[in-house]
């Protein structure tokens, strides 16, 4: 398991994981990010998606994989996060960290399911969705290292678009005894 720095869409991997919407039709962040890096053959796949077999969209926590267009990936998978709920209204908070650590444990499953020998994954839920990144890095990170070889890639690399976030990571790893390196 691997701790990256930087902009997913660099990435030379065999899946991409997106943080998407239920709409599956792009957005802002790094659905935009991956989006306009990978061009127009993502969101032709995600339309096609939702004209076929995700007619109501992606449901939250449950992940889908498309092209990855003109990325250095062959797979994008994209997973909904759940928007974090601000207060513990009656164990509402408990019931979207569930969802939270399925977006990852889904996301993490289809990739080894397509037989991708890498992924990277980034902080889904903890940008515009508002999720602390502090429980995010706990959740993403125990997600993974709970995952055996046919719950996740050879190598899973964490991205993270900014120091702070990756400092996180880190402690999150390090607080967790979970084998994490910073590349
Ligand atoms: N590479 C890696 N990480 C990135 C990139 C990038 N190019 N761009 C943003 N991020 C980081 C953010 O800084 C944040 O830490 O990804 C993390 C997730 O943030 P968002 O992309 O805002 O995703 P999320 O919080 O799950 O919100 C999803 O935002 O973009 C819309 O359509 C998307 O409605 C959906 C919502």
């Amino acid at each position: 398991m691997e701790l990256v720095t930087g902009d997913i869409t660099a990435e030379r991997v065999d899946a991409i994981v997106n943080a998407a919407n239920s709409q599956l039709l792009g957005g802002g962040g790094v659905d935009g990010a991956i989006h306009r890096a990978g061009g127009g053959a993502i969101l032709a796949a995600c339309r096609e998606l939702r004209r076929t077999s995700l007619p109501d969209g992606l449901p939250t926590g449950d992940a889908v994989e498309t092209t990855a267009g003109l990325l250095e990936a062959r797979w994008v998978i994209h997973t909904v996060g759940p928007v974090y709920p601000g207060t513990d209204a009656a164990g509402e908070l408990e019931r979207r960290r569930a969802l939270l650590e399925r977006a990852y444990r889904s996301s993490l499953g289809l990739a080894a399911a397509l037989g991708a020998g890498s992924v990277a994954v980034p902080a889904v839920s903890a940008g515009i969705y508002g999720w602390p990144v502090d429980d995010v890095a706990r959740v993403a990170l125990g997600v993974a290292a709970a995952a055996d070889a046919s719950a996740a890639p050879p190598l899973v690399r964490f991205v993270l678009f900014s120091e702070s976030v990756s400092r996180a990571f880190e402690r999150a790893a390090r607080e967790g005894g979970i084998p994490a390196h910073a590349v």
